[in-house]
């Protein structure tokens, strides 16, 4: 790979921890099921590039997500490096027993920021989710457990249009009460401009809610992830959330498509001087591989580069 040097910009964080969800928030959106042994080799393929953080499936109703059936199946055929983060999401009871008996270390609890989207995607209200989410919690804390948070649909929502960010900003305080230690923006569509990252950060801060306490996690619908990214980064976000290959979506949100792609995120952490710890060439490869199995190329414009450089 041709080097072309590094410029670091003032006021950014040395290093970032990129929290990858591929294997998850990409394949859940796949219309043909993917075989868990094509999973389990992509997973480990994105521990071998170094990344330090690995949601791996989801153990939700397999009626509303067959993609991820094969959750406690998955998780048997890959080992947990030491000191590596492989949170799995869990909306309830029924989810938090298969991932305690999946030995997971770390949960991830997603709920929503409107009351459209906590409907479709977890049948409920707002507020009956955070009471689902409530014992899940404390029981999975109760094991030791890491406990993650999401909340989906921070900038906009395709059923309610803009959202307010002091609406988002008390949710997200709710979920932190509830024992949540790092809670993840979700832009679940894809529509957030920069100036909306901000506007959220600020009103997060009047809630007392700390830059460290927060992820960002952008889907890159119009091509805004990475601005996104940027001001996030500004504003002293050091988590990001991002999808090899740029794969992803959500089944229950019209017009979410991919994540922002890892490799676009390293592109620019990397020439911003910033560490990630991941091996950007060998995470290009581990896209490569898993879009011919998937059958089409992958949407992201680094991997597209930087594999006809191979
Ligand atoms: P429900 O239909 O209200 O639940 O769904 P229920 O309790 O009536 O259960 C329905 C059936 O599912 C029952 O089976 C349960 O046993 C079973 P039956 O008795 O009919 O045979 N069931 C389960 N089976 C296995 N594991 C479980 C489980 N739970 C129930 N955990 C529910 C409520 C929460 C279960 C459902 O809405 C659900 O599974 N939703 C998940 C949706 C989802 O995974 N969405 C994608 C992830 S979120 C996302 O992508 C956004 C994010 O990336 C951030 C962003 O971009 O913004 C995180
Ligand atoms: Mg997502």
């Amino acid at each position: 790979m041709t080097d072309y040097g590094s410029v670091p910009i003032t006021g950014l964080p040395k290093r970032v921890t990129v929290y990858e969800v591929g294997a998850r928030d990409g394949l859940q959106n796949e219309k043909a099921l993917v075989p868990t042994e094509v999973k389990a080799e992509f997973i480990r393929q994105l521990l071998a590039a170094g990344h330090q953080a690995v949601e791996t499936t989801s153990f939700v109703s397999p009626q509303w997500v067959p993609q991820l059936a094969d959750a406690s199946d998955l998780l048997q055929l890959i080992e947990q490096p030491a000191g590596v983060r492989m949170p799995v999401l869990v909306p309830n009871d029924k989810g938090l027993n298969r991932a305690l008996d999946a030995g997971v270390t770390e949960i991830a609890v997603f709920g929503s920021a409107t009351e459209s989207f906590a409907q479709k995607n977890l049948n409920r209200s707002v507020a009956e989710s955070f009471d689902m989410f409530r014992p899940v919690i404390d029981r999975a804390r109760s094991h030791g457990l890491m406990v993650r948070g999401y909340l989906s649909m921070c900038f906009g929502d395709p059923w309610e249009g803009a959202v307010d960010p002091h609406v988002v900003a008390g949710h997200a305080r709710c979920l932190i009460d509830l024992g949540v230690t790092e809670l993840s923006l979700g832009d679940t569509i894809g529509v957030a401009t920069p100036g909306q990252v901000v506007a959220l950060l600020d009103a997060l801060g009047h809630q007392g809610i700390s830059v460290d306490q927060l992820a960002v996690h952008f889907h890159d619908t119009y091509g805004q992830a990475l601005s996104n990214t940027l001001v996030a980064l500004q504003h002293g976000i050091t988590v990001v959330d991002a999808s090899a290959g740029g794969l992803g979506g959500c089944p229950f949100a019209k017009s979410a498509t991919g994540n922002l792609a890892t490799e676009d995120l390293l592109w620019q952490l990397h020439g911003l001087g910033i560490e990630t710890g991941v091996d950007l060439e060998a995470l290009v490869r581990t896209s490569t591989w898993m879009a011919e199995q998937l059958g089409r190329p992958s949407p992201s414009r680094a991997v597209q580069a930087l594999s006809k450089e191979e």
